[in-house]
């Protein structure tokens, strides 16, 4: 093994215990409990697994969590209703919808209900527009936050780097290209017709994957030394948890890379957790 790796686990650990105590200094000296209140639709497993790990997340920082959890069916009006009783309430500093939402909804007047200043996700127009212009009072998605913080940890130059994101979603995609933009990165940015995936993969010095597709990325993929971050979260035929690089091949060729498990994946609920203490913190400006 040539790669050396991005352990999420223990970056996410650091962060968490600081924010732990910031969070206890905030309730001891301002009386103020951080609040996330998170809305989750349906019975989808994996949706069910992000809640349960961000609430538990949310208890062992000394965040108050508020879970309202609704059947397949429940109407719009019924979520927005919600939604305006949390915007409303001062204690809330934070409101989650889990994603994705059922499809009887629409989910841009989903999230552009939830107050841009308690929009933790980073996903209402409003912040995006912010992040787009490059502006700093956004709240930033919380995987390619947490992306930007793993090659901060690792002091990875991003100014003048060939940096290359595969996949465009709006939770991951193109907020990363965003970020690597404004630190200065000449960002491609690849998606599902993008012709010669491995063209441009070969040419980063940062490649960051995140496109649902296990081990799509393979070793011959990636320019010797680069840092790859995988934000894939995918399961093999026998079970097993796998990500969209195919690691056994790309460790030998890559200088760092993100493990899965243990990369990526605990990154997203820390960040979620600073931007949640974050808003409440900002209740106080
Ligand atoms: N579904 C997958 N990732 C996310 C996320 O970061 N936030 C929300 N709300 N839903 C998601």
């Amino acid at each position: 093994m040539t790669a050396r790796l991005i352990d999420g686990i223990s970056l996410s650990a650091k962060i968490r215990d600081e924010l732990a105590e910031t969070v206890a200094h905030l309730k001891a000296t301002c009386g103020i409990t951080p609040c996330l209140a998170v809305i989750l639709v349906g019975e989808d497993h994996a949706s069910q697994v992000y809640v349960r790990n961000k609430v538990a997340a949310c208890e062992k920082a000394g965040i108050r969590s508020i879970l309202a959890r609704y059947a397949l069916n429940v109407t719009s009006a019924e979520v927005l209703g919600k939604i305006a009783e949390w915007n409303a309430d001062p204690e809330i500093h934070g409101i989650l919808v889990q994603l994705p939402l059922p499809k009887q909804f629409d989910t841009d007047t989903i999230l552009s209900a939830i107050l841009p200043e308690k929009d933790v996700d980073g996903f209402h127009a409003e912040n995006v527009g912010v992040l787009m212009q490059g502006g700093h009072s956004c709240f930033i998605p919380c995987t390619p936050y947490g992306v930007m913080k793993m090659l901060e940890s690792e002091g990875v130059n991003i100014d003048g780097a060939e940096a290359v994101v595969i996949g465009s979603s709006n939770i991951v995609g193109k907020p990363m290209a965003m970020l690597l933009l404004a630190k200065h990165a000449t960002v491609t940015l690849c998606h599902i017709r993008s012709r010669d995936i491995a063209f441009h993969t070969r040419r980063a010095d940062i490649l960051v994957v995140a496109v649902g597709c296990a081990k799509m990325i393979t070793g011959d993929m990636i320019k010797p030394g680069a840092v790859v971050i995988d934000v894939g979260i995918n399961r093999t035929p026998d079970g097993k948890l796998c990500g969209d690089v195919d690691f056994e091949s790309a460790k030998e060729i890559a200088g760092l890379i993100t493990p899965v498990p243990g990369g990526v994946g605990p990154m997203t609920i820390t960040m979620l957790l600073v931007n949640t203490l974050e808003s409440a913190e900002r209740t106080l400006k």
